[in-house]
């Protein structure tokens, strides 16, 4: 890779691939964004704004190379104009240089990142997640089982991978003797814990024998993945939030991917907004952890419900195609706080308390979804149907 990005050579850069114009001298704002790659913001009063994203590169000089992914997907849109109506959903990309691992998109100034906006707010307003769960769910209805698509993202991809679990369920699934050397004694104790279920165990390969990769999925669903215009004005009951004030970025790990999977990691990510405030005590049990802890689960649950009914709303034949559905994302959410604890482990932070109480909490939502339905979303399977938007229900009776 020639070029190294950084911010005296990002103006000149946008230059010369005529994103500026060459002789324009406009006051321009350079900011560094850290994140998992090395992101500049370039902002100008008189011109669009654009967020410019490098790659990190490693000691070899080597790149992951993911960018092209993200790319693939801007071009997919790109592509087939019955995906046009997605776009206002997605940040749009402008550029790609495969050379030097550099993607350009229009950068949304006024927006911020949805995890960060929980922040700020401290509260959790259902309207918000209900348009994440049917942006998401309008996504997922405009490219699936649609074989163009597949065969297109199939050009660039591996599709068969969709359906092996990731890197971490197999590692667990199958200890080598290297993990010793890899992994603090802390970490261990999660590797211990986590055979000590048989039953968790099966229902990880249960579900995973039971994907069903069949739409464009992003498979990369953090809180900090979405931004949000913070203009939405949650003051009005009547105010409804527009789609495009929500936008899912960052598609870096795009695939063909299971609906449910991706819904399931988005579920596991509002659940972390309570699970990341327990406070463990070895003398309390987990009932009493979990009740104790600083940001509620009752705090959270009007969310997770709105996520779920939005996702539905928008997409109702999904249960038409998976009768399983519900059942496959709660058990997903279990899958997504596996992982978390995973990369913890990996990163040697300390496995404590909390961290068993979250895997148990995980092995609930593998092991027996239909009752965890109640906990985490408020209302049993059949309820939340009841509840639907009459004109979903209406078009799912159509189709069924
Ligand atoms: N188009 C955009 N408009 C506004 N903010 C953005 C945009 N793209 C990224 N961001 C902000 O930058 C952060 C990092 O961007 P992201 O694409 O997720 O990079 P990374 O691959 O490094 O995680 C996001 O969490 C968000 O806060
Ligand atoms: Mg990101």
């Amino acid at each position: 890779m020639g070029l190294i990005l950084s911010s005296k050579n990002v103006v000149d850069y946008l230059k010369q691939h005529n994103i500026y114009s060459q002789d324009f001298q406009p006051a321009f704002s350079v900011t560094i964004k850290e994140s998992k790659n090395f992101n500049i913001v370039v902002t100008s009063t008189t011109h669009k704004n654009f967020i410019v994203k490098q790659n990190r590169v490693d000691r070899k000089g080597q790149t992951s190379g993911n960018l092209l992914s993200e790319w693939i997907f801007q071009e997919l849109i790109n592509t087939f104009s019955n995906l046009a109506s997605i776009q206002p959903l997605v940040s749009e990309t402008i550029l790609f240089d495969r050379a030097n691992s550099i993607i350009v998109s229009v950068f949304y100034n006024e927006y911020v990142a949805l995890d960060d906006y929980y922040e700020t707010h401290q509260s959790y307003h259902p309207k918000i997640a209900n348009r994440v769960g049917m942006n998401l769910a309008k996504i997922h209805r405009a490219t699936y089982q649609q074989l163009q698509h597949r065969e297109y993202l199939g050009r660039h991809c591996n599709l068969d991978s969709a359906t092996r679990p990731p890197g971490f369920i197999s590692n667990l699934n199958s200890l080598s003797p290297s993990i010793f050397g890899k992994i603090c004694p802390d970490g261990l104790d999660f590797y211990r814990l986590y055979q000590r279920f048989p039953s968790l165990h099966q229902a990880v390969i249960e579900l995973y024998d039971h994907i069903q990769p069949a739409c464009l999925a992003h498979n990369d669903l953090t809180l900090d993945n979405f931004i949000i215009d913070p203009q939405i004005g949650l003051e009005s009951d009547v105010v409804q939030i527009r789609p495009e004030q929500v936008k899912i970025i960052d598609w870096e790990f795009n695939y063909w991917g299971d609906p449910a999977d991706d819904l399931g990691m988005l579920v596991s990510q509002y659940m972390a907004e309570w699970l990341n405030s327990l406070v463990a005590d070895p003398s309390l049990d987990l009932n009493t952890t979990l009740s104790l802890a600083t940001c509620p689960l009752e705090k959270i649950t009007p969310s997770l419900r709105a996520l779920l009914r939005g996702y539905l709303t928008a997409f109702p034949e999904i249960l038409k195609h998976r009768r399983d559905f519900v059942k496959r994302v709660i058990q997903f959410a279990g899958i997504g706080i596996i992982g978390r604890l995973s990369y913890y482990v990996e990163y040697h932070y300390p496995f404590n308390n909390e961290e068993i109480c979250k895997l148990q909490v995980a092995k609930n939502l593998l092991c027996h979804p239909d009752k965890s339905c109640s906990t985490i979303f408020g209302s049993t399977e059949a309820e939340l149907m009841n509840h639907m938007n009459p004109k979903s229900l209406a078009s799912l009776k159509a189709t069924v």
